[in-house]
């Protein structure tokens, strides 16, 4: 089932999500569900809160954007780690649509996180892989990568997306 997907400046994109505590159905329900959504919308990436589920789980699906086997890669309850090196690319967000810009991410980092079933597992992840991860994780913290910005260039940004709320 297709989710709706909350847009910048809706309030519940700023929520702290909860840990995920009971790997059940509706776990898994809830990650095909995004899966669903987010290829349907044309994403390499989406987080629960952005359809309004204040839990911290995302999902990462790079096959869209690189010429890549179709890896689903799925992380409940991430925590990021051992960051080294430095990425800067240019992204964009399903909940921020037309604004695409550069932020700086690091390069190589260690993600250690839950499976759909509740099984400790841990990533090593680089380049796009990473961007994507520390995006997605920003997510769960309330955190959106217009937020990473310098001054000037978030200015632009909100003014740019103040326009096109309004229109
Ligand atoms: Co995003």
């Amino acid at each position: 089932m297709r989710l709706e997907i909350l847009e910048y400046p809706d309030k519940r994109l700023r929520k702290v999500s909860e840990s995920v505590t009971r790997f059940d159905a509706d776990l898994s329900k809830l990650l095909d569900d995004m899966h669903e959504t987010m290829l349907g919308a044309h994403g390499i990436g989406l987080a629960a809160p952005q359809v309004n589920r204040p839990l911290r789980v995302f999902i990462v699906d790079l096959s869209l954007q690189e010429d890549e086997a179709k890896v689903r890669h799925e992380f409940v309850n991430p925590k990021i780690s051992e960051g080294t090196g430095k990425i800067s690319f240019e992204e964009g967000c399903l909940s921020v649509p037309g604004v695409g810009e550069s932020v700086n991410r690091k390069k190589r980092i260690r993600v250690d996180y839950q499976d759909r079933t509740g099984k400790a597992q841990v990533l090593y992840a680089e380049d796009l892989l990473a961007v994507a991860i520390q995006h997605e994780y920003d997510h769960l913290d309330g955190i959106l990568f217009v937020d990473r910005l310098s001054a000037i260039k978030r200015a632009l940004v909100k003014r740019k997306l103040e326009r096109q709320v309004q229109l």
